[in-house]
């Protein structure tokens, strides 16, 4: 999605900016631009379709853009095509103010409309121009920008982060925020807006994340923080524990390379504070053993791989519990009229804690009256901040679209937390606790065994690579896990794939199989092995190429039917499938390598997709 970046110092801006979008890359974007504002010199934009690079060469080859107070924009294409024009700053029609925006303005057709009556030229499709002009035409009317800020902001009906520029306050930058994140960095004599912290995080750590109704005026001198009545406001600052390194490749080829091998330290720091003395803590939880006893009903809310953590989580979490639990699509909860009352208790997984539909299900579920739990990456994002409890993974930055590491840890997290409840509620065994909490013990080691070797994933890769279409098949646990798999592939290498559980084969799936075909077929979950056996013999009689993941005990069995077989350490059942999902992982980022795809940026997508 759309990543904005904003600086006010007493150096050029222009570099900063581009660092900061350059930073923001990941997120997602089809063209780039940024402005700055001068003494004397006015506003100075400059903005093109494609790379960041296209725009670098564009300033490298003009006269330097001067000023020290600027804005920055990566844009990811709605309303309008991703062309020069629709690229962010826009600018008013005087060329008054620039702004740079996040979000999508539901109510643009009808302010354009206001705005062509009063005879203002537009120059792109898109939403976002409306609130260039319609600050201009404020202007005219208003002694301080602010005045006008106020007066647009209450006109805007949709989401927004907003970074604003005016020819005539050279010294000022001013942001707002409504439904898209927006943070503001505190540096020394220098001030910083961002979409996340990763772009600002190599000049400060000093963060306030801005909440819904702020507008924040930046100056050399500071920031000023006013709420949507304009009253001053004090805010919280937050210190980012992570360093610039943190959000860097490191010598790797690629941020998902990097973030797959890093699994094994993300699951630690995930895990180990919140074991104590063989028991799961959650310190950070208002929830009491009692609340656990209230809830009739539980929901899991989430979407793409979190939804999949979820479908791990349902199979996992009723076993630990001995209660129903419903997995739902956030886009499609939001809009199901859920049966949620005081007494549900939904759980809500986002590793970038920005998702729009995931915010969504959030406040319905909310205004219900449900008890919100979130699982959520990235500190102080917005859906951490409306939440009753939350549960942070501690997985550091996510840059790769595909998530990695922040999957891992949501699993375990979820896993954990339905142990956690499982006991409040008196429904596990002592002997079924003891042997989930070993195994959380040894987890991350045991991962990192299967990252010790990846030849046999690139030589898969390099056998499969041209397939059109590959099936992922499984049971139960392995099912759940399928789901995911398949969407790391299809999502970075642009190849066709489907999960299915296994037994739904024979109700048509089973067509599909021609000779060559390629199956994964997940026997991980033990219970079902025989199951899974008999699905592999079934695809095989039709020709499918099978490559079988299975734990190592039973390799033998597998090699006997299956084209190649990838083995996983055993661990307890209810872990298994955070073990499971490391080789496939790897083998969709050997197979999107093969063919020579933008893995960290596969097209179309976006890291944090903010919008509908
Ligand atoms: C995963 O590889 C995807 N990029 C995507 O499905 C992602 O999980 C989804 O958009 C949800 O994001 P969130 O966890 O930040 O809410």
């Amino acid at each position: 999605m759309c990543g904005i970046v904003g600086f006010t110092g007493n150096v050029p801006a222009v570099p900063i900016l581009l660092d900061g979008l350059e930073r923001l890359e990941y997120r997602g974007y089809d063209s780039a631009g940024v402005a700055v504002v001068s003494p004397g010199r006015g506003l100075q934009i400059q903005k093109c379709k494609g790379r960041l690079q296209a725009l670098r060469d564009r300033l490298e080859a003009l006269p330097p853009l001067e000023g020290t107070v600027g804005i920055g924009h990566t844009r990811w294409a709605t309303h309008g095509e991703p062309n020069d024009v629709n690229s962010h700053p826009h600018v008013s029609q005087s060329g008054r103010v620039a702004i740079v925006h996040n979000g999508i303005i539901e109510n643009y057709v009808e302010i354009k409309d206001f705005l062509l009556h009063k005879g203002v030229k537009f120059r792109s499709d898109t939403d976002s121009e409306v609130i260039a002009q319609l600050l201009d035409y404020y202007f005219d009317s208003c002694a301080d920008p602010l005045d006008a800020v106020y007066a647009v902001l209450s006109r805007l009906e949709g989401a927004y982060a907003l970074g604003i520029l005016c020819a005539d306050r050279p010294d000022m930058l001013i942001a707002a925020r409504k439904d898209a994140p927006l943070l503001l960095g505190y540096g020394d004599k220098e001030s910083f807006i961002a979409s996340d912290a990763t772009a600002i995080i190599a000049h400060t750590r000093d963060v306030a994340y801005m909440a819904d109704g702020e507008v924040a005026v930046l100056t050399r001198a500071g920031i000023q923080v006013f709420d949507e009545y304009r009253r001053p406001i004090e805010k919280e600052h937050h210190f980012i524990e992570w360093d610039v390194s943190a959000a860097e490749k490191g010598g790797y080829a690629h941020f998902m390379f990097k973030e797959i091998m890093e699994q094994p330290e993300a699951l630690r720091q995930t895990i180990s504070p919140r074991l104590k003395d063989g028991q799961v803590v959650f310190e950070e939880l208002n929830m009491t053993a009692e609340d656990v006893g209230r809830f009739k009903r539980i929901f899991i809310v989430a979407c793409g791989s979190s939804y999949h953590v979820g479908m791990v989580g349902k199979y996992n979490l009723e076993k630990l519990m001995r209660a129903p639990v419903e997995v739902a699509l956030a886009s499609e909860f939001r809009y199901s009229a859920p049966l949620v009352d005081e007494n549900t208790l939904v759980i809500v997984i986002s590793q970038s804690g920005e998702t729009l539909d995931t915010m969504a299900a959030l406040r319905e579920a909310k205004s219900l009256g449900a008890r919100i739990l979130s699982i959520v990456n990235v500190v102080g994002s917005s859906i951490a901040r409306e939440s009753d409890d939350v549960l942070y993974t501690w997985a550091g930055p996510e840059i790769a679209v595909a998530t990695t590491k922040a999957y891992s840890t949501q699993l375990v997290l979820l896993t954990m937390l339905g142990l956690w409840m499982g006991r409040c509620l008196g429904r596990v065994a002592d002997g079924e606790y003891a042997a989930v909490v070993s195994e959380l013990q040894v987890l991350p080691d045991k991962l990192g065994e299967i990252l010790s070797g990846t030849d046999i994933y690139q030589y898969l890769a390099s056998l499969y690579f041209n397939q059109d279409c590959i099936f992922y098949i499984g049971r139960n646990l392995d099912y759940a896990l399928g789901l995911e798999g398949s969407l790391k592939l299809k999502e970075i290498s642009y190849i066709h794939s489907e999960s299915y559980a296994a037994g739904e084969l024979k109700h048509g799936t089973i067509s599909l199989i021609e000779p060559g075909t390629l199956v994964m077929s997940l026997a991980t979950y033990d219970p079902l092995l025989d199951k899974a056996v008999s699905n592999i013999v079934e695809v095989k009689s039709r020709g499918a190429e099978v490559v079988a993941l299975t734990t190592e005990d039973h390799r033998q069995r597998l090699e006997a039917i299956a084209s190649h077989v990838l083995t996983i350490p055993r661990t307890h059942p209810a872990l298994q499938p955070n073990l499971g999902v490391v080789p496939l992982q790897l083998f969709a980022y050997y197979i999107a390598l093969h063919r020579g795809c933008d893995i960290d940026k596969p097209k179309n997508l976006a890291k944090s997709v903010t919008v509908e």
